[in-house]
């Protein structure tokens, strides 16, 4: 079996640093591995499965080397200049960004979900956005069975999806509060996220929803092939370190058995179901952070319609959220290939 040579676009960041671990994991054929950032991190070392690697200054010329793969987590402004670039020398770019999330031909993958649309790619296969991946992951195999006809997403979404920056406002919220301290300065939010939800991920639109919300939105229709679903969604920044918490309102064309929507979940794949109230059991942030599994809860029927269902939808965002699913996807190419 050949051996592959893959880049890491944004290896300091959150997503880039958790990447490097899944990496470890999984143990893939991958014989050369270069990791790469802005010129702020360049020069610093990473310890990468018993070795120590130098992280290299992004440029028009990093591609020149011959990579078979790139996973991107830089953000949109760096997977939009530099994926062509990438894709132009042979390399197969799995994006993390939304730069090309809804562009037509690219390929938007959960793995669990639309696997097959990896190999229609044409150089570049999109990670969804964190929040759109959890959930689909859980309506998927309900959707096969009974038809969604109407979501409505309300999320609770970890600083960590916001970045460094987001957790340095938290942390340094936290501190402030405890040491009595005036005024820090925000690195990432408008306001204090330590002690708020905050409303407002992403930018606002003129049609008063955020782009996180339109994200959620149109990527859930674009991966579960259906362009026109109702769907509505609210997406909240809580003070919470790692791993999104989503309440989800699904309505159905067909009608349902509860303990046959129970099952579906509990046999589909990549979901853990912990679903047990006489226990007080149900996903936390805290039980999913460093685990790769979206986890589903609180998973009851919604009396106000005449098929509907509520449930309550946890997973590490930066794990199955990002770069495990890129991950994910990188060994369908793999196996393929
Ligand atoms: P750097 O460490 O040099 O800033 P996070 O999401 O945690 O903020 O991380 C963002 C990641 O994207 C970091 O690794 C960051 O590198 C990297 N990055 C940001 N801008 C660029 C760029 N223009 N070229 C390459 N990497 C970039």
């Amino acid at each position: 079996m050949k051996n592959y040579k893959l880049a890491i676009i944004g290896a300091t960041g959150v997503v880039g640093q958790t990447a490097l671990k899944v990496l470890e994991e999984e143990k893939l054929p991958i014989y050369e591995y270069a990791f790469f950032s802005s010129y702020r991190s360049s020069g610093k070392k990473i310890e990468f499965m018993g070795k120590e690697y130098t992280v290299r200054e992004l440029k028009e010329d990093s591609f020149d080397e011959g990579f078979d793969f790139a996973i991107f987590s830089a953000g949109s402004d760096t997977s939009k200049k530099y994926s062509p670039i990438a894709t132009s020398k042979g390399c197969i770019v799995i994006d993390n960004s939304s730069a090309f999330r809804m562009v037509e031909d690219v390929p938007l993958v959960v793995p669990e979900v639309n696997a097959d649309e990896i190999f229609k790619n044409k150089g570049i296969i999109a990670n969804p956005n964190c929040s759109t991946i959890q959930a689909v992951v859980a309506l998927k195999p309900l959707d096969d069975k009974y038809a969604i006809k109407r979501i409505v997403y309300s999320t609770y979404q970890a600083v960590s999806g916001a970045g460094s920056k987001g957790i340095h406002d938290l942390k340094n919220g936290i501190s402030s509060y405890l040491n009595k301290t005036d005024s820090y300065n925000l690195e990432k939010f408008p306001h204090p996220i330590f002690n708020n939800c905050l409303p407002h991920i992403d930018v606002f639109l003129d049609n008063g929803y955020t782009k996180e919300e339109e994200k959620m939105i149109n990527e859930t229709r674009k991966i579960l092939g259906k362009p026109n679903l109702k769907i509505t969604a609210t997406t909240v920044r809580v003070p919470v370190l790692n791993s999104h918490s989503e309440s989800i309102n699904i309505e159905f064309e067909n009608d349902i058995d509860i303990d046959d929507v129970i099952n579906i979940l509990k046999n589909a794949p990549g979901i853990v179901v912990q679903d047990n109230p006489l226990k007080n059991e149900y996903p936390l942030s805290t039980f999913s952070s460093g685990k790769n599994d979206v986890f589903v809860g609180r998973i009851r029927r919604d009396y106000s319609v005449p098929s509907g269902i509520n449930i309550w939808v946890v997973a590490d965002n930066i794990r199955k959220g990002a770069a495990t699913n890129a991950i994910q996807i990188l060994k369908k190419l793999l196996n393929k290939a």
